[in-house]
């Protein structure tokens, strides 16, 4: 753990239930992770904008702090503002530790996607249940300084399934139709896949592709934050249809699928 960092952390013996954080802010409980397509919400009435510091290093963005909708939320830009950080280069442990600072007790993640099976065409939305992880290299836990004994978190449900319900019923009450199981694969990026790589991600059982949702649902649970995802399709993955993959295919599919998820999250929020 580098020195002279502003949060203090106390570790359990064993599992991770026991940290404790000095938030410099309680009210803000909610957190919305924007990512391509969503860079930021249009109709948040900005309330503030932190720029943190974290003893990770810079989060990708400032945390803007808003009311949507009559309901307090805190959004980060994944990417940063403007979009320019790589799936691979995000500080995924300065981002999360920063929501917990703020205090944010439960975050939606919202990620473009591949889709690979046959639900996921594209604008489509998925609620994950399951995640599979290929990628590498990622600064990918908390618990690694070497002071501290050995931390398991456990990740059997990589989501929580509380927050997925309220999202599921959310999608219900909208008629926004939804996938409200799939597995994500987690793909290192900035390229897309072969379509070998794909045919392989189905076999092993993912019905979607990103390069974003790990670590960040993994860190997200190493400190007790609850955490869901809205997947968002963009295309077809590599291979599905015999055509290469455009960004203009893309953005099109992006636009329309980020319109059906700001629908979704305005009832989930009006639900919660
Ligand atoms: N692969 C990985 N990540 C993605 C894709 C894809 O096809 N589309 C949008 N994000």
């Amino acid at each position: 753990m580098p020195a002279g960092k502003q949060v203090r952390l106390i570790f359990s013996h064993r599992f991770n239930s026991n940290i404790k954080f000095e938030t410099n802010k309680v009210m803000t409980k909610l957190a919305i992770i924007g990512g391509t397509g969503l860079t930021r919400l249009a109709e948040l009435k900005i309330i503030k904008s932190d720029r943190l510091d974290t003893p990770y290093g810079p989060p990708s963005a400032e945390y803007v702090t808003g009311d949507f909708i009559g309901r307090r939320v805190v959004f980060l830009a994944r990417h940063g503002s403007p979009h320019t950080i790589a799936p691979h280069k995000i500080n995924y442990q300065a981002n999360i530790w920063g929501l917990k600072q703020l205090g944010v007790e439960q975050i939606i993640a919202v990620a473009a996607v591949g889709g690979i099976t046959q639900q996921m065409t594209p604008a489509h939305i998925a609620i994950p249940d399951q995640i599979i992880d290929y990628s590498y290299g990622r600064k990918h836990t908390f618990f690694d300084d070497g002071q501290h004994p050995v931390t398991h978190i456990d990740f059997t449900y990589p989501y929580n399934q509380r927050l997925r319900s309220a999202l599921i019923n959310a999608a219900a009450n909208a008629l926004v139709n939804i996938s409200p199981i799939a597995t994500y694969g987690c793909t290192q990026g900035p390229r897309l896949e072969s379509a070998a790589e794909i045919k392989r991600m189905e076999i092993d059982g993912c019905d979607v592709v990103g390069m974003t949702g790990m670590p960040e649902a993994a860190l997200a649970k190493e400190l007790n934050i609850d955490y869901a995802a809205i997947a968002v399709v963009a295309n077809w993955a590599a291979g599905k249809t015999g055509e290469e993959i455009t960004m203009a295919e893309i953005e099109h599919h992006l636009h329309t699928g980020m319109a059906k998820t700001i629908g979704l999250l305005k009832a989930f929020l009006t639900l919660e």
